[in-house]
């Protein structure tokens, strides 16, 4: 594995500030429209804050894929903290995302990552060949906000200003590999949320 293959500005952030400003990622993956009887993959899920509440929603109907095998043990800790399991844990690149899952998905989640992907409309179309018809694709992104005005216990957080994206950039970037807009969620106070479904 070599660190190139890593997205730029997609370190996981420390649990601190990522707690304070998610205090309720269960609420975040409801809002997005997740919900039991769903299969879903949990795609760059870091260190599982999300994974965990997700597994427990959708009954550990889960993916969960990351570069980091770290990552991915620390994403597993916290699903057996909570309570859950998960189908699998895959350490794969994300760009690999429909060869490494063993079956296609409902849902793809990409929470907190997409901003720092350098071919975006490539890996919109690795993960509509990851789905099943009907498939739906969300991103949770930082809202294009300057990096100064998005604090966290006191200090600013998140990437770099300039790597921010509107929903209208999302669009631009997503659409061309097969997905239409179905909804936009606003996730305060720094996010949005897109889910988009197949064309
Ligand atoms: C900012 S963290 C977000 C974690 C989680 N989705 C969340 O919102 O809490 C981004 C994660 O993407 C992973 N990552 C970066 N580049 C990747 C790639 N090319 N393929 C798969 N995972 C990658 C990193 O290892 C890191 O765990």
């Amino acid at each position: 594995m070599t660190e190139e293959r890593f997205f730029p500005a997609t370190a996981m952030p420390d649990r601190d500030w990522w707690q304070a400003l998610w205090p309720d990622p269960e609420g975040v993956l409801r809002r997005l429209g997740i919900q039991a009887g769903l299969t879903v993959a949990d795609l760059c899920c870091g260190d599982g804050y999300f994974t965990a509440p997700l597994a427990r929603l959708v009954e550990g109907r889960v993916y969960a894929v990351d570069l980091d095998p770290a990552m991915l043990a620390r994403a597993r800790t916290e699903v057996e903290r909570a309570g859950a399991s998960v189908l699998g844990c895959i350490a794969a690149d994300a760009r690999a995302i429909a060869a490494v899952l063993p079956e296609t998905v409902d849902f793809v989640l990409m929470a907190n990552t997409f901003h720092g992907v350098p071919e975006q409309t490539v890996l919109a179309r690795a993960v509509a060949a990851a789905m099943k018809p009907g498939g739906r694709f969300a991103v949770v992104n930082w809202h294009a906000r300057p990096r100064e005005e998005t604090a966290v216990l006191g200090q600013p957080r998140g990437p770099r200003t300039e790597l921010r994206m509107s929903p209208e950039d999302l669009r631009a970037v997503v659409e061309p590999a097969g997905f239409v807009l179905e909804r936009l969620v606003e996730l305060p106070p720094y996010h949005y949320g897109a889910v988009f479904g197949r064309a």
